[in-house]
């Protein structure tokens, strides 16, 4: 088989965290005085925590000086490590360790590609640290998704070229950061929204060793 590497998004793919920036993106709006949907909430997945606010605010059709910005984002991710913080192993997404097993067991790698500044304390918490070879993310990337950089880096780490790795996305950007990285990409979510993808899968439960040698 000529796929040597896995590269994983973390919110969404392997664990269930979008809703938990919803929420927290959801009260700073509502503080702001407007309501922010589960639909606008598509346009932040996989986008950084400042440009998800800004994106926020132009929803919300407020301007505010960089200080508030500062302070708002700081705020938001307050509330998101308050969420994340009561998070059990038990919401790792169905499938997803079962296919990390699955991975493990045929010497393919398994990395770690998210935009989250808070990743590698999620993975703790998930107690999931130990089966990434690599970890790229939001501490270590300077160009946000849909710039390939996060994967880019993540292949590199690896010791493998694009063509050799393949990436789990559930968002849109992701998708497209990793078509533009020239790597193969399996979308976690609707196929609607992630037709850029090589395939679009509901998750883990619908996919398995065998369907990435077919990729
Ligand atoms: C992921 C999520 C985004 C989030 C970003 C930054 O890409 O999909 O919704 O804004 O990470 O997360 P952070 O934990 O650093 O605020
Ligand atoms: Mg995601």
């Amino acid at each position: 088989m000529d796929i040597k590497g896995c590269i994983f998004d973390l919110d969404g793919v392997v664990v269930d965290t979008a809703k938990y920036h919803y929420l927290a993106w959801k009260k700073l709006g509502a503080e702001l005085g407007f309501d922010f949907t589960e639909q606008d909430n598509e346009r932040l997945k996989g986008v950084s925590r400042m440009r998800s606010l800004d994106i926020l605010l132009e929803i919300g059709g407020l301007t505010i000086s960089q200080e508030e910005k500062e302070a708002a984002a700081t705020k938001k991710n307050e509330w998101y490590l308050e969420f994340i913080h009561q998070m059990q192993p038990d919401e790792i997404l169905p499938g997803v360790l079962d296919f990390f097993n699955q991975l493990k067991e045929n010497n393919i790698k398994i990395a770690l590609g998210s935009a989250s500044k808070n990743a590698v304390l999620i993975l703790d918490i998930l107690k999931i640290k130990d089966y990434f070879d690599v970890i790229v993310d939001g501490n270590s990337v300077s160009k946000a998704k849909p710039d390939p950089e996060v994967f880019t880096q993540g292949a590199e780490k690896m010791g493998l070229t694009a063509a050799e790795c393949v990436v789990f996305e559930d968002a849109e950007a992701g998708v497209e950061a990793a078509k533009n990285g020239g790597m193969r990409c399996v979308g976690i979510g609707e196929q609607d929204v992630l037709s850029l993808a090589d395939v679009v899968v509901s998750g883990f439960t619908e996919f398995n060793i065998e369907n990435l040698k077919a990729l």
